[in-house]
């Protein structure tokens, strides 16, 4: 009987501990944080391009707390990213390692589509030397009727496509792009507990 009693305490300790530390502890501190937008529309097919094409191979989408890591250090995040900023997605790129920079605020620094636009196309045109591959399939070449259409990409040198073309992105890289965009995770009301 006395052995059953210890048992029973046991359990009822394990259990409450558990309790305490992955339910409690979070909620207190991170529980009243408001989550950042989640991708809709356009920019929920472009997660999934994101996904499709291993983005999440060398880009993370986490940042990491100040006193963990120099994430914040680096410009990557106004603040450290909370489960509740991805409460509303369906696809979670969170990424498991880092060859490129992390993308979780990436939306907040770099606003301008064409800049988007130009990276994806040949990312050396803007980093040289840079590991990250070109995404030309994303795009496509189109005769030059008169002017060029306002999302025509400035090509030059070995870029430059035939005399007579010119080369604009497919919906795929508009949806991606839209989903770069869309990636802020601004500061929740009380900041004070997500640094
Ligand atoms: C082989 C690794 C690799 C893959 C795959 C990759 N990238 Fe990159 N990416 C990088 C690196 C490295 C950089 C940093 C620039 C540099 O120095 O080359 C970068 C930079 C970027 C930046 C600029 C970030 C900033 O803060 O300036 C964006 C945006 C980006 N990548 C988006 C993407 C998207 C979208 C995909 C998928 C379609 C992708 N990357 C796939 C390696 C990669």
């Amino acid at each position: 009987m006395r052995g059953a009693k210890g048992v029973l305490l046991g359990i009822l300790l394990a259990t409450g501990m558990g309790w305490l530390l992955f339910v409690w502890l979070p909620l207190t501190k991170l529980g009243g944080a408001s989550p950042g937008g989640a991708p809709f529309g356009r920019a929920a097919v472009g997660g999934r391009i994101y996904a499709a094409n291993g983005c999440a191979s060398c880009h993370t989408q986490v940042v990491r707390p100040a006193n963990l890591g120099s994430d914040i250090a680096r410009g990557w995040g106004s603040r450290r990213t909370i489960p509740s900023d991805y409460r509303e997605d369906h696809i979670v790129p969170l990424g498991v390692l880092r060859l490129g920079p992390d993308l979780a605020d990436v939306g907040e620094r770099r606003t301008d589509a064409r800049w988007y636009y130009r990276l994806l196309y040949d990312p050396r045109t803007i980093f040289p030397g840079s590991l990250m591959p070109s995404y030309r399939y994303l795009y496509a070449r189109v005769p030059l009727l008169g002017t060029p259409l306002p999302d025509a990409l400035p090509l030059s040198g070995r870029n430059a496509p035939a005399p007579g073309f010119q080369v604009v992105p497919r919906p795929e890289a508009r949806a991606l792009v839209t989903y770069l965009l869309s990636l802020k995770r601004t500061p929740p009301a009380g900041t004070h507990n997500t640094q």
